[in-house]
């Protein structure tokens, strides 16, 4: 059924589909909707029910279109409905759509990643969770130990051990950062400050031969965009080397979006260390679930069947999805990159110059085409007089934003027919799609709305 159809015209009370819609959701759903953020509850508001998306359009069920800014939180690359996608997509379906045994496409879609990341070994899954999830407990299984260390304002899925809060003091185990999580699961999670050296130094001083594992994104995008100083992922590399930890480098978010080879930046390559595990998943699932973890050789050994350490699931390396991603890979080349750049730096500087004109304190920070806005005074920054090119460098920085200036900014923006994600605290993700009535139209859109944000900073 189509959904434009599928929503009453409008409920008494009720001025919109979505509005209609949402308060169905809410009878039957928490909060209505499938994943947190989707509910508005950081910006107010009635969410967006989507009825199609094209391109870099996105047009709700009431027929108002908007400019994608959030593609997905990351997967869409190439933009909505990409037709080469969609031609695989449709091939894939009409050939069944799962099996539960092996296809060649599983294959293909490993060789592709192998080819481009440093990985040599790969298992496919369904999200990002699951993967981040699965290379925690290989990298337990594999050295035998228990601790593992990571970074406040860093989200690698809704993990148990990994919804940890910080302790009281830096080198104390870790409290749950949510209700349901049990103590017993975060007990043996270590939470330090992003970009933080001497932090990282003093846990594996005291902790270092129990720690199986340091995770961490390659460029965190979830606490908005918070790039790694120079080196600061090389230095965790060395430091897991010489404690005998693996490194496992979350690359969910940043993998392939970023660059063509999969991996945020070069440092890798540049100062010779790879990660011993990586994961990936939103761009490599061509907006399907599939995810999929993988790394040094010898630690993927120890996975089930060809170790002892346990990871299945159903619907892994899903033939739909695997075409969905195989398709959005190999469609991912240079000029892509170079297009995602080119959108990037025009709203970028469409949104500083906006900001700046209408006096509301900003600091927008990006890792390639990634990037975020911080409605913040980088005055009010602990560290602006160490890192000027990206003062927000830990989860404390990135918690000055005003989260009620960007609420208004949101609203105005949505109002001018762009969809910006609904949180302070998240990156804007662009596609290759979006073309220059797309870009103009953000670019039109941001100076009234810094202005409304002006209106209700309190910074
Ligand atoms: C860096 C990172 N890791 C893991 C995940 C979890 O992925 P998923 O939502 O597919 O479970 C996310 C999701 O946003 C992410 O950004």
């Amino acid at each position: 059924m189509d959904p434009s159809t599928a929503a009453p015209a409008a409920a008494p009370g009720l001025a919109t589909r979505s509005e209609a819609l949402f308060e169905r959701a809410r009878a039957v759903t928490p909060g209505g909707v499938n994943s947190p953020v989707r509910a508005f509850n950081a910006v107010g508001g009635t969410p967006r029910f989507i009825a199609s998306a094209e391109g870099p359009w996105l047009t709700d069920v009431d027929g108002n279109t908007y400019v994608d800014l959030i593609c997905s939180w990351g997967p869409m690359l190439l933009g909505h409905a990409h037709p080469e996608v969609v031609t695989a997509v449709n091939a894939a379906v009409s050939r069944g759509t799962s099996y539960g045994t092996p296809t060649e496409n599983e294959v293909a879609l490993v060789e592709e990643i192998v080819a481009r990341t440093p990985v040599e070994r790969l298992r496919l899954v369904s999200s990002g969770t699951e993967a981040t999830m699965s290379a925690i407990r290989l990298a337990r299984g594999f050295t035998g130990r228990d601790v593992v260390v990571k970074f406040a304002g860093c989200y690698h899925g809704h993990v148990d051990s990994l919804l940890a809060a910080a302790g009281s003091g830096l080198t104390t185990f870790s409290i749950p950062g949510t209700p349901g999580v049990p103590e017993s699961s975060t007990a043996l999670t270590l939470v330090l400050p992003y970009n933080d050296r001497a932090a990282v130094t003093e846990v594996f001083r005291e902790y270092g031969d129990r720690i199986a594992c340091l995770v961490t994104e390659a460029a965190p995008g979830n606490m908005g965009v918070v790039p790694p100083e120079p080196g600061f992922n090389a230095f965790l590399a060395e430091t897991c080397r010489a404690h005998g930890a693996l490194f496992v480098s979350d690359e969910v978010m940043t993998g392939f979006r970023v660059s063509r080879s999969g991996q945020w930046g070069t440092d890798g390559a540049v100062e010779g260390w790879v990660p011993d595990l990586m994961t990936f998943g939103k761009v490599m699932g061509g907006g399907f679930p599939a995810a999929a973890f993988g790394g040094r050789a010898d630690v993927m050994a120890c996975l089930a069947p060809e170790g002892p350490v346990y990871q299945a699931g159903t619907l892994s390396g899903n033939p739909v999805a695997t075409a969905a991603g195989l398709a959005t890979l190999r469609l991912a080349t240079d000029d892509v990159y170079a297009r995602l750049d080119e959108v990037a730096d025009a709203i970028r500087q469409g949104a500083a110059d906006a900001f700046t004109a209408a006096g509301v304190p900003h600091v927008i920070q990006s890792t390639g085409s990634m990037f975020s806005v911080f409605l913040t005074e980088p005055s009010r920054l602990a560290s602006s007089h160490l890192s000027p090119s990206a003062p927000v460098r830990d989860f404390a920085d990135a918690s000055t934003t005003d989260a009620a200036a960007y609420g208004a900014f949101f609203h105005a923006m949505l109002d001018r027919g762009v969809h910006l994600p609904p949180s302070a605290y998240e990156a804007w993700f662009v596609s290759a799609a979006h073309d220059d009535r797309a870009v103009q139209t953000v670019l039109d859109a941001l100076p009234k709305a810094a202005t409304a944000a002006a209106a209700a900073g309190v910074n």
